[in-house]
């Protein structure tokens, strides 16, 4: 494709892309993959209404109190939070956005100034083309797809955030993750990867293997944003994606299975 096509194509102003049976490489597993231990189920009406998190509770104390919430009190709890420096410049919280039932969840790294404006999260360029590519794959937002980001407020200039800031925000995914219990979580680019797994590695090094954030199988690819600025990367974010679909197709089927296996 020409560069000029690929900038439409980015720019979701050419046809989107078409899905080629045969074409994904069958890249290793690196881990079993199947869900186990599914993390218990969680819902508003049995979480208690604990909406607000005192400004003097201890990191602690605050953890534990945000692995409480339901849906509902921990929004709440991020659209009021004070907790790190970037709640001094940001003007709107990005809680995260889709089916609270989703299997996927795609995880980025933080609002950049489209999203710190209208408060949900890939609204800008890099949210197009993460549209697009989920369109590609027949999915979209909001049907059995939830999107959020590691830092729920915008870091000034769009800086990666400080290791203090992911610190801070992590109670709040990892409590979404719980109360979504996904299938997959697709780490968006480095910063998103390397927060869930706590380990400095390159998305190159960990392209096409099966990781766990805690009980949850997470896979990476490239962050669209990054695609952007490097057209060749597209493809191959397209193949991890397909080789995502492939495990969840597996996992489900395994699933499925097991449920009609007699005892
Ligand atoms: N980049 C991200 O990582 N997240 C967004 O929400 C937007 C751009
Ligand atoms: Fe709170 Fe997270 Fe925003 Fe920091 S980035 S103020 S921890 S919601």
């Amino acid at each position: 494709m020409s560069r000029r096509a690929e900038i439409l194509d980015e720019m979701g102003l050419s046809p989107r892309w078409t899905l080629r049976e045969g074409f994904v490489r069958t890249l290793p597993t690196a881990a079993p993959g199947t869900v186990t231990g599914a993390p218990a189920a969680a819902d508003d009406a049995r979480s208690p209404d604990t909406h607000a998190v005192p400004a003097a509770v201890d990191a602690q104390d605050r953890g534990a109190a945000i692995m409480q919430m339901g849906w509902t009190p921990l929004a709440e709890a991020v659209a009021g939070c004070t907790a790190c420096p970037l709640a001094a410049t940001r003007n709107c919280t990005v809680f995260g956005v889709g089916d609270r039932q989703a299997s996927w969840l795609f995880v980025g790294e933080g609002p950049g100034a489209e999203e710190d404006e209208r408060g949900e999260p890939f609204v800008g360029q890099a949210g197009r083309l993460l549209d697009n590519m989920l369109a590609a794959l027949g999915m979209k937002r909001g049907d059995d797809v939830y999107v959020a980001n590691i830092v729920k407020c915008r870091p000034p200039g769009n800086r990666v955030p400080a290791a203090a800031e992911v610190a801070a925000c992590e109670p709040y995914l990892h409590r979404q993750i719980q109360l979504l219990q996904p299938k997959v979580i697709v780490a968006l680019g480095k910063t998103a990867a390397v927060t869930l797994l706590g380990k400095e590695q390159s998305i190159a090094s960990m392209r096409g293997k099966v990781f766990r954030y805690r009980d949850t199988p997470l896979m990476v690819t490239y962050h669209p944003a990054y695609l952007l600025r490097t057209l060749p990367d597209k493809i191959k974010a397209w193949e991890d994606l397909c080789f995502i679909r492939e495990r969840v197709a597996e996992w489900r089927a395994g699933a499925a299975q097991d449920l009609q296996s007699p005892g």
